[in-house]
């Protein structure tokens, strides 16, 4: 896995018609399809599109992989509401865990946090699991890290690339295994200050993935 990781997360937007339009528009990445062999692109839409954005990948060979937003920290049963890694494999290689607006709003624990990582890796599905700063606890069997500082959230303010640099180098001397990424208001203007640090190997993006060519251009400028 050396690739370079550009993920979106559309977060809680776009209904059906709204992910047809984005979809259509992101068709256009078949036009840069040769430049994207080392680069990992992955959208994590709504668990209702989900299906959507599956059967429209594949029907128009788009160079992208699928990932949840969330998983259940229980495995299949009894569970009312919730949706398990079971049923996110059928759709997704790759599942969001640690978010801060899911440990904030919802008040995931580390303990939540970990379960879901455990029943993720059960199914073969690959975590990206956030952290907010360094020091976090990491799970075993993580091996993406996504640092992402709150004050850098949709508020157009990002970190520093020596920063993130710095908190990258601080995670990996745990661990050589990490694939870091950066994320907290990347666009396409700053998306390579933090791609061509040493340490960060890819970006989450948020509120710039929701405009497909915007998105396009961060693939492009990565
Ligand atoms: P942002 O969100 O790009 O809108 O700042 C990033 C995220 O929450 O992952």
């Amino acid at each position: 896995m050396n690739k370079l990781f550009i993920v979106t997360n559309l977060k809680s937007n776009k209904n059906e018609n709204e992910a047809k339009i984005w979809l259509e528009g992101f068709k256009k990445i078949k036009e840069i399809e040769g430049s994207l062999l080392e680069k990992e692109i992955v959208v994590c839409p709504s668990f209702t599109e989900l299906s959507l954005f599956k059967s429209f990948t594949l029907e128009n060979n788009l160079p992208v992989k699928l990932g949840a937003q969330n998983v259940s920290p229980f495995d299949e049963g009894a569970y009312t509401g919730e949706v398990n890694a079971k049923q996110i494999r059928d759709y997704s290689d790759y599942v969001l865990i640690g978010h801060s607006e899911r440990r904030n709003n919802f008040n995931e624990s580390q303990d939540q946090l970990s379960q879901k990582v455990e029943v993720s890796l059960k199914y073969g599905l690959t975590p990206i699991f956030c952290v907010q700063g360094s020091g976090n606890k990491i799970p075993n069997g993580i091996k993406i890290l996504a640092y992402e500082p709150l004050f850098a959230i949709g508020s157009g303010n990002p970190d520093t690339p020596q920063n993130a640099d710095k908190v990258a180098k601080e995670y990996l001397s745990n661990s050589n295994d990490y694939h870091i990424l950066y994320g907290g208001s990347v666009t396409s203007d700053n998306v390579s200050s933090f791609t061509k640090m040493e340490n960060i190997n890819g970006v989450l993006v948020g509120g710039a993935g929701l405009d497909f060519e915007e998105f396009i251009k961060i693939i492009e400028n990565a």
